[in-house]
């Protein structure tokens, strides 16, 4: 076993938030202690990616990349790192290959340093564009194998996966478990095994929504994980990453303890204990409690919440049974996708579908796109009968390539746009209108006037929060962990 200490990622600035607080904490609330957390000697600092850039735009008027300036100024001792969704960049379509090495090449020169890389299907070539453009820039490029539970799943086509991410030039690879599916003894069994075809580091990322996280590091740790994912309560546990201190303690006469110190974790959660207070819009109960449903239905527990309101405003609050257990069967006709934004949402939808007017009665777009082949390439074969449906539907064939393939190259037109409109051209503006065209207008065009916050600290705003949780259709917006999905008719201003 190796005895060399677990080095800690903090996940507190980009994770923590999205997964127990919409993803709504404001870089004004990350400035005070960002020298304490560059301080501590994390591994890394997960700071920007996954929903942070919609969210920053979306809902609180700010530039991504002026936070990740302003973040990294203030924290250059340790790398910071960011989750990207591979051809999806930070969205759930893919884009051509010149806007994400674009968008790539900007987060560099903005000084990130790590970066995370997945594919929702676990389709490598939507990896590989990514990957090139990491390793221009000089950077870390981590591999990632997302974990999920299917008869196509299993410990040996997961270490297929991680050589294949060391072949293509992974520096390290990551089991990525964005619903907390993963139990003590797989990460202990995956991780082993890694160890012992890997050359490169391996960490493990975990959520703790079925009360397991802990529990499965400290496996992990055991088999020799090299690193692990914290956080920083109140935005850890529940939903979110096991909390730090917490982590450390258990590990108390463990010969792989880390010693960061204790003091200054202190001091750390004492500043999130405020931030969480002033967020409380966008907290709720239901994230910091284990939630054993996700052990019975296996499914991510922020699909389960958001689907029970999904069900609510169908009026079929009262057939959850029903759709659970067609989700099994949509997922194997889909070639058992695992259940990661978006695809969590697409089964899901498509599985609400099949029960309320008879199965593939009516077949959901998206759906339709995954057995087209233009998600990329599935886990398990998709069924040769959908596959026809849609082919018909579409009318068109289902592409066996990778997706970005058919894709023609926007960056320039994407200049000309903005261009057109008297805004600056840049390649980062120019990524940005690529993925959130209304949401960018909305603050290139009040970049001049003072940038109000959508939300005022500790003030509750009963409108938003019943559009949030409850919903009516005509402010119909999907809510994943602080991910919106899909369009957003909802207007916040
Ligand atoms: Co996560």
């Amino acid at each position: 076993m190796s005895v060399n200490p677990i080095v800690f990622n903090n996940t507190v600035l980009r994770d923590g938030h999205q997964s127990l607080a919409a993803t709504r904490m404001r870089t004004e609330q990350m400035l005070p202690v960002v020298e304490l957390l560059d301080g501590v000697g994390f591994g890394a600092l997960e700071t920007w990616g996954g929903a942070t850039i919609d969210s920053c735009l979306r809902f609180l008027g700010e530039n991504p990349f002026d936070r990740l300036d302003a973040l990294k100024r203030l924290s250059p001792k340790t790398p910071h790192m960011m989750l990207l969704r591979g051809q999806n960049i930070v969205q759930y379509t893919s884009f051509p290959d010149d806007v994400v090495s674009a968008f790539v090449k900007c987060s560099a020169e903005h000084g990130m340093d790590i970066f995370r890389i997945f594919d929702a299907l676990n389709d490598i070539r939507n990896l590989k564009t990514a990957f090139r453009a990491v390793k221009e820039a000089g950077k870390h490029a981590q591999g990632v194998i997302c974990y999920t539970t299917s008869p196509v799943h299993t410990v040996e086509t997961f270490i297929k996966l991680g050589e294949e991410l060391e072949a293509i030039g992974s520096d390290s690879v990551c089991i990525k478990d964005m619903a907390g599916l993963i139990s003590p003894s797989m990460s202990y069994e995956l991780v082993k095994s890694l160890k012992q075809r890997l050359k490169v580091p391996v960490v493990l990322h975990t959520h703790s929504t079925a009360g397991m996280g802990a529990a499965s590091y400290y496996a992990a740790i055991e088999a020799g994980v090299d690193e692990v994912d914290t956080s920083i309560a109140p935005f850890a546990n529940g939903t979110g990453q096991p909390d730090t201190l917490l982590m450390q303690k258990m590990l108390e006469q463990s010969p792989r303890k880390p010693s960061y110190d204790v003091e200054k974790l202190h001091q750390l959660r004492e500043h999130f204990d405020g931030v969480y207070e002033e967020l409380s819009d966008f907290t709720s109960p239901r994230n910091e409690r284990v939630d054993s449903d996700i052990l019975i239905y296996q499914v991510p527990g922020g699909m389960l919440s958001n689907f029970r309101n999904q069900l609510k405003e169908q009026g079929m609050a009262d057939r959850l049974e029903e759709v659970m257990r067609e989700i099994p069967y949509v997922r194997e006709q889909l070639g058992w996708i695992p259940l990661v934004t978006p695809t969590s949402q697409i089964v899901g939808t498509q599985a609400m579908l099949n029960v309320k007017f008879g199965r593939w009665k009516m077949l959901s777009q998206p759906a339709m796109d995954i057995l087209l082949g233009k998600y990329g390439r599935t886990p398990g074969r998709v069924d040769a009968e959908r596959r026809k449906q849609a082919e018909r539907q579409a009318n068109q064939e289902a592409i066996e390539c990778r997706p970005a393939d058919v894709l023609e190259p926007r960056l320039p037109a994407l200049k000309a746009e903005l261009a057109a409109r008297q805004f600056p051209d840049a390649d980062e503006v120019a990524v940005l209108h690529a993925m959130f065209p209304q949401e960018l207008k909305k603050i290139l065009t009040r970049a001049s006037a003072p940038v109000t916050p959508t939300v005022t600290p500790g003030k509750e705003n009963p409108a938003k929060r019943s559009a949030a949780v409850s919903g009516t259709v005509s402010r119909y917006r999907l809510m994943i962990n602080g991910t919106p999905y899909g369009v957003s008719v909802e207007t916040l201003d």
